[in-house]
């Protein structure tokens, strides 16, 4: 099975690749897996001009010369597509989202409406293609959080799995370990899961989402500074 996994965190430490990776150490430790994680922070992706000449050639590349194309061809080849990111102002950084705009040389202009949904036609098979999102926060948990990036991605990626998790910047807290353990041992069972049924169940994205501790605690440490 082929992961790629798109980090959207410009950090070296990044508090979600930190889940991230439990999760693909589980995942790994059950299926063979040839993963390729790409931080985007360090390509070169410039934002889309919008010129649609991707659609024009239709040869699902983009007429920029950068590194998009070769993220758009490990794109095509993989069976999961991991978007591992920190929320940034109720969304993606904005290096991640230009990687995602630029996702539109693999689809056609022509477009369908399915469901009262409008899809353009895809130019490449993603009927076998799973995507899994797996966002992390800084603020304690109260779903408004995460309301504007769920819908985005759930319409973007076609129903994908999605795992939002509140007070990551926990993750790289050594004093928090009795805290931040547990939960990546939760994401390594995870991603044994995502290995035989290629997706979460409920029940597995509400354990993820589970606060490390009570808002009101986390929020008296955040302020405190400690
Ligand atoms: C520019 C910026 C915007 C942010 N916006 C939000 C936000 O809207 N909601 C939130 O809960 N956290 C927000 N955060 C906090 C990050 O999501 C949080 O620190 C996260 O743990 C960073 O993950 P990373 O280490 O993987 O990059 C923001 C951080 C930055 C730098």
């Amino acid at each position: 099975m082929k992961v790629l996994v798109l980090n959207g965190s410009p950090k070296t430490k990044s508090d979600t690749m930190r889940l991230t990776r439990s999760f693909l150490d589980g995942l790994t430790s059950e299926t063979a897996c040839e993963v390729t994680i790409v931080d985007v922070i360090k390509k070169n992706v410039k934002p889309c001009i919008g010129c649609f000449g991707c659609w024009k050639n239709g040869d699902g590349k983009c007429v920029q010369k950068d590194d998009q194309n070769d993220i758009l061809s490990a794109y095509s080849e993989a069976d999961v597509i991991i978007w591992s990111f920190p929320l940034y102002c109720y969304s993606m950084p904005s290096h991640l989202k230009a990687v995602m705009d630029r996702t539109i040389p693999l689809v056609k202009m022509s477009m369908k409406e399915i469901d009262g949904r409008v899809q353009h036609d895809a130019l490449i098979d993603f009927s076998k293609k799973r995507t899994l999102v797996i966002c992390g926060a800084g603020f304690p948990n109260w779903e408004g959080n995460f309301e504007g990036i769920r819908k985005q991605c759930q319409l973007s990626f076609g129903d994908p799995d999605m795992v939002f998790v509140p007070e990551t910047p926990l993750m790289n807290v050594p004093a928090a370990e009795p805290l931040t353990a547990p939960l990546l041992a939760r994401f390594r069972e995870a991603g044994k899961e995502y290995a035989h049924s290629r997706s979460l169940s409920s029940e597995t994205i509400q354990a993820l989402e589970t606060p490390m501790m009570p808002n009101e605690a986390y929020l008296q440490n955040i302020n405190s500074g400690t």
